[in-house]
């Protein structure tokens, strides 16, 4: 029978929802969710969400748009772009201010994130993703870094907006969640396309074995990375 693209990645998918470990249930998101989480514990997400993810993610695309199919690296330097300066979102700035603005919004000093010392957690998914952009088959970022943790953000970020909204209205106003609300719309399309792209390349078993580890490595190492959000203080 033909290998089915859309049939793969429901079937990873699945798999990750039944383990319990999606980013939308993380330990940080329920916290926010119900109103529980301190303002240092959102400090400390963002730190981890900084070291493990979101500094790195300009250098890990531009070194994978160097590796992919020509007809795929329009959307990676979009992505690349909206990053840096915010032009998919016109949000005016890249994504790094939007971070800053939260956490400044929380009482945190920049340097409680900058001059952290990234823990275990955030230096593995770190160490993971320039892992796959530099030294792995291609393929593998899109199962490992877009559909493994950029597509997992929206329904995460959604639940932590709502939290936002309904618990934390006097400490933080919209534009200081606003880093939340811009990943909810521009990386909702991106993990659309998998079950097609699935079909097209992942065209051996052996490149689906990879893309499923590099999916599930990809998804649990950012979840480990969020719940060590303890210990930022200042
Ligand atoms: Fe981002």
């Amino acid at each position: 029978m033909a290998f089915d693209g859309e049939a793969f990645v429901q079937e990873i998918r699945a798999e990750l929802t039944a383990s319990g470990r999606r980013l939308d249930r993380a330990v940080i998101v329920e916290r926010i969710a119900n109103g529980e989480a301190t303002p240092a514990e959102m400090v400390g997400w963002a730190r981890q969400h900084y070291w493990g993810v979101t500094y790195h993610t300009r250098r890990v695309l531009s070194a994978w748009v160097t590796k992919i199919p020509y007809e795929m690296t329009d959307s990676v330097i979009e992505n690349i772009a909206e990053e840096v300066l915010g032009t998919v979102s016109k949000s005016g700035f890249g994504h790094l201010h939007w971070l800053f603005q939260f956490t400044r919004a929380l009482g945190a000093p920049d340097t409680v994130i900058t001059e952290a010392t990234p823990n275990v957690d955030a230096t593995a998914c770190e160490s993971f993703l320039y892992n796959l952009a530099h030294q792995r088959p291609w393929h593998e970022l899109t199962f490992g870094g877009i559909l493994g943790i950029e597509n997992q953000i929206p329904p995460a970020y959604i639940r932590m907006v709502d939290g936002f909204k309904t618990h934390y209205g006097n400490i933080l106003q919209p534009d200081d969640y606003a880093f939340h609300t811009i990943h909810i719309t521009v990386d909702e399309d991106h993990g659309g396309h998998v079950g097609e792209f699935a079909e097209r390349y992942l065209d051996t078993d052996a490149k689906r074995r990879s893309a499923r580890a590099a999916y599930l490595a990809g998804a649990e190492l950012t979840r480990r990375c969020w719940d060590a959000f303890a210990d930022a203080s200042w």
